[in-house]
């Protein structure tokens, strides 16, 4: 009985890696609050209170899928936040947030339909960026 158990749960996890369930938009947006809110503003602006001290100016995260031509760049937000794309605000190679972010075990859908690894809290991130588009 409980090796059939165990051999139905093989069978099943394939299948179920491939349901790639989007971010919780919720828990990114206490994410938000927390660690970029500061520069980029609680609303993701770019008018946090660091922004008057910093020479390079935050990003509107609200203008990111605008400025791709109305498709939110999911893989490039992905690569921005976790360090793989180094942005020198962000730390450069000595990435600003540590650990926190890092991790592999949670897909998500790149804009191309192509999955990627991420993290969890940077997929909660990514679903709260993509709410807040205008
Ligand atoms: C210390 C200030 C600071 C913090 C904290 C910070 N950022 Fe940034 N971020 C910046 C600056 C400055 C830029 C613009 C960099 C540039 O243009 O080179 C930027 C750029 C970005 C970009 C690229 C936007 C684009 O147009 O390509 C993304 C995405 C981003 N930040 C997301 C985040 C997220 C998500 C967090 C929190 C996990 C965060 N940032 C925390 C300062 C910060």
């Amino acid at each position: 009985m409980k090796r059939a158990l165990t051999l139905a749960l093989l069978i099943a996890l394939p299948a179920q890696a491939q349901d790639i369930e989007p971010g919780d938009a919720m828990e990114g947006g206490e994410l938000f609050a927390t660690y970029c809110s500061a520069c980029h503003g609680t609303e993701g602006r770019g008018d946090g209170r660091m922004a008057p001290i910093l020479n390079v100016l935050p990003a509107d995260l609200t203008q990111l899928s605008s400025g791709n031509a109305g498709v939110f760049p999911i893989a490039r937000v992905v690569f921005q936040i976790d360090g793989r794309d180094p942005l020198l605000a962000h730390g450069g190679d000595m990435p600003l947030f540590g650990e926190f972010f890092q991790g592999a075990d949670t897909p998500i859908k790149a804009e191309d339909g192509q999955p990627i690894m991420t993290s969890k809290p940077i997929a909660d991130l990514v679903a709260w960026l993509q709410g807040i588009q205008e």
